[in-house]
């Protein structure tokens, strides 16, 4: 495994502009994914994680906008191919995924990234069988890896020929016996029992556990680089669950695919990841190796996720291990401090003063968004009980035994629509 990452993500700040208000779904996100490893995002709803993918894979859409920060993949054959036309979007063997072309982007998923979502439904066209669907995704690698030289032109070229020799004879036409037959290949892989008939089935006839293999079959036949998978079971019975989660695992270790995979369940990332990200408000607010997010957890919001899920049976409950919510994410309720502040049992007062670096000193794998990495839990600096509860008023200023801490708002930066 290269100690290089394959994708490189530094200062990502994601944006819904909505008629409520601006909303910070990721907020100043860095990571690194190495090649080779299954790396787990998780956290509860609403914390940003499948905002995040979205943002990676350039399938965003608006309102919501990336407003800051980059995303860099590791790919010499692309970084030779857009070197020429686009100087600015390589650095040595990365390519910078906003600034490439958007064709050959769109190029990229699918035959170097490739998806999985909670609904395969989502993925699959109701009036195509899947073997077609699966298939066309065969011919495109095949298209892709015929051109390595100029990833653009073979995007341009193939995706106007074929869309009118589909809306002309449809796409059953345009697939080769080949790719049919790879695509038969690809559903026995993922233990599709009589996958020659079962190719020549619609959507609708798969069961939720059969579509879901179906999907992992599309991904697969593109030989990604990458799968990003969100919440790939969460749908499914839990006997499904686990045979799709073997079944990623399985193909993970024949092929050596580096995973990014999103879940709210601590036990799918202890049965499958390398190294795990924990995520709460748009951030990423602990990660490390399994070891040091399960044993030397340091960040509350991750000691709470750890007391509520160990094992793969409670897979379909939501994660609501602390008291209260994520935050709506909205700009004007979000201040200049630690987000987890008013859900967190050892808040104090520099928590809401600044918001907390992240790092832990000495510790360059482990890292948490939490004062607690530095200093020890101080009581006497410890907010008052029901601090959030109450709005603060003029009278509270020097008020009481403890002087109220002073929130400051988070600066605009030039972040508007
Ligand atoms: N289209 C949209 N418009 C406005 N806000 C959005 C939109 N999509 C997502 N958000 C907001 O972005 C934030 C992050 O959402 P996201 O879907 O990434 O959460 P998640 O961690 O994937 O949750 P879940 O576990 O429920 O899938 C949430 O506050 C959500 O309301
Ligand atoms: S920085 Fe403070 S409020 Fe935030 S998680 Fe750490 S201790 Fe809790
Ligand atoms: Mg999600």
């Amino acid at each position: 495994m290269s100690r290089e990452p394959l994708l490189r993500v530094r200062g990502l700040k994601t944006r819904f502009f909505t008629e409520e208000g601006r909303v910070n779904a990721v907020e100043d996100l860095d990571l690194d994914v190495r090649d080779g490893e299954v790396f787990g995002i998780v956290g509860e709803s609403g914390s940003g994680k499948s905002v995040t993918a979205r943002s990676i894979l350039g399938l965003l859409e608006s309102p919501g906008r990336i407003t800051a920060g980059e995303i860099w993949y590791r790919s010499p054959e692309v970084a030779t191919s857009v070197a020429e036309d686009r100087p600015e979007a390589v650095d040595g063997d990365y390519v910078d995924l906003q600034a490439i072309p958007s064709s050959v982007r769109r190029t990229l998923r699918g035959t170097h990234f490739a998806m999985i979502f909670q609904d395969p439904m989502s993925s699959f066209n109701p009036s195509l069988t899947v073997g077609e669907q699966i298939a066309e995704a065969v011919e495109a690698q095949q298209r892709a890896r015929a051109n390595p030289r100029s990833v653009a032109s073979r995007t341009q070229g193939y995706g106007l020929g074929q869309f009118l020799l589909s809306t002309v004879s449809g796409v059953r036409e345009y697939v080769t016996e080949s790719s049919r037959e790879r695509a038969v290949e690809l559903l026995e892989t993922v233990g599709i029992p009589d996958a020659q008939l079962r190719a020549d089935e619609h959507p609708h006839e798969y069961s939720g556990g059969m579509l879901q293999r179906a999907m992992i079959a599309q991904a697969l036949a593109g030989e990604p680089n990458v799968l990003i998978a969100d919440e790939p079971t969460t749908a499914l019975d839990v006997t499904i669950q686990a045979q799709i989660l073997d079944l990623l695992t399985e193909i993970q270790e024949e092929t050596g695919m580096t995973i990014l995979l999103i879940t709210h369940n601590l036990g799918v990332i202890a049965r499958m990841c390398d190294r795990v990200g924990v995520m709460y408000a748009g951030e990423i607010v602990e990660r490390g190796t399994l070891a040091d997010v399960f044993q030397d957890s340091v960040h509350p919001y991750t000691r709470g996720l750890l007391g509520s899920v160990p094992d793969l049976e409670g897979v379909a409950s939501r994660l609501q291990p602390i008291p209260g919510n994520v935050p709506g994410l909205y700009d004007h309720e979000m201040g200049e401090r630690c987000y987890f502040a008013d859900r967190c049992p050892k808040a104090m007062t520099e928590c809401l003063e600044h918001p907390p670096d992240f790092e832990i000193p000495d510790s360059p794998e482990h890292a948490a968004k939490c004062y607690l990495a530095e200093t020890s839990y101080d009581e006497s600096r410890a907010l008052p009980d029901g601090y959030f509860e109450d709005e603060p008023t003029a009278d509270d200023a020097g008020d009481g035994d403890r002087e109220r801490p002073v929130e400051r708002s988070r600066a605009d930066g030039g972040e508007s629509r």
